[in-house]
């Protein structure tokens, strides 16, 4: 049957990515999950009071109706044998994700079989014979950051807005990222003059006390100077503070730099997500890393 078209929004778009959708499970419960049309797939995130096998048979049944191509869950391992029940495929275990105690499983399963398998499978080889080399992270004076202010959210805006065609949530809106730092998700940032040229942040994961390193973007003519593992290390001290035991990253699997600087921070590949995520040119690939802080 014929997808239908998706109006993309821009990343200086506000327009929600997703939207909620409540899923009535064969066994009564009833679970609320993402039907994420900008990335073609269903997404359930930390499910809580079900059990695994109605769930990831909802899941599966929501994604066909709605001709998504692909289901992403991300769940505590204890469902784990209910969700491998279903047919699906573990892409990646994050350890003490949930409280630093319990581990978090990412699942995936291809509707159309297309998304089961790399969509860059040649640049992604050579990203993995990068990480493989494990090379140690360079001695060079670490650059300042600074933490991001409400006034710094246009700066942030305006970098993510140039540097991503397509971007999974609306960090290229001002007003977006203004509300985020307000709400005190911790972002930094590297200042050249007035301008950010290189910004970060740390999207906590409240109910498990993990955060997902995100909006990672360099200016062009900045790239391959530590700045992004200097933010990236300041925002793990932000998450020390808060007593946060662990954080992830979910980054482009075809993208050198971002892979190299989670690994020289001591962060550990846990996994490959294949065709995931709309970022950058398309749907793309993301390696899941993740590490005890
Ligand atoms: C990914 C990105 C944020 C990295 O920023 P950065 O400030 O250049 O990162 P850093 O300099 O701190 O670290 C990158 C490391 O990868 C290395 N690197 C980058 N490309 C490389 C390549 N093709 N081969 C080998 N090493 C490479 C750099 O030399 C550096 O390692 P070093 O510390 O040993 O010198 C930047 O390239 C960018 O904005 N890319 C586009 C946006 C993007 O894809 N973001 C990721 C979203 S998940």
């Amino acid at each position: 049957m014929a997808r239908p078209s998706v109006a993309l929004p821009s990343p200086t778009d506000l327009a929600p990515r997703g939207r909620a959708i409540q899923l009535e499970l064969a066994d009564g419960a009833t679970v609320t999950v993402n039907d994420d049309a900008y990335s073609d797939r269903i997404r359930c995130d930390h499910p809580v009071a079900c059990a695994a096998e109605p769930l990831g048979r909802a899941l599966i049944e929501a994604a066909r109706q709605r001709h998504r191509g692909r289901v992403v869950l991300l769940a505590r391992s204890g469902m784990r044998p209910g969700f491998e029940a279903c047919g699906m495929t573990r892409e990646a275990t994050m350890p003490g994700f949930y409280d630093g105690r319990e581990d978090c499983d990412v699942f995936g399963y291809a509707i159309e079989p297309g998304r089961g398998r790399l969509a860059e499978p040649a640049a992604v080889g050579e990203v993995d014979e990068l990480i493989a080399k494990a090379q140690p992270a360079r001695q060079r004076p670490t650059p300042p950051t600074e933490r991001g202010a409400t006034a710094d959210a246009e700066g942030i805006a305006t970098l993510i807005a140039d540097t991503f065609q397509h971007y999974p949530t609306p960090t290229g809106n001002t007003a977006y990222v203004a509300e985020q730092i307000a709400g005190g998700i911790p972002f930094r940032v590297v200042r050249d003059g007035g301008d950010v040229v290189a910004c970060a942040s740390a999207d906590l994961v409240r109910g498990a006390c993990t955060a997902e390193l995100t909006d990672c973007a360099t200016r062009p003519d900045q790239r391959g100077r530590g700045l992004m593992q200097a933010l990236l290390g300041d925002l793990m001290d932000d998450l020390r503070r808060l007593r946060y035991p662990t954080a992830f990253t979910l980054a482009r699997a075809s993208v050198a730099g971002v892979n190299l600087a989670f690994q020289r921070l001591g962060f550990v590949w846990r996994g490959q997500m294949t065709r995931s995520c709309r970022i950058g040119g398309g749907i793309e690939d993301m390696n899941v890393w993740s590490r005890a802080l």
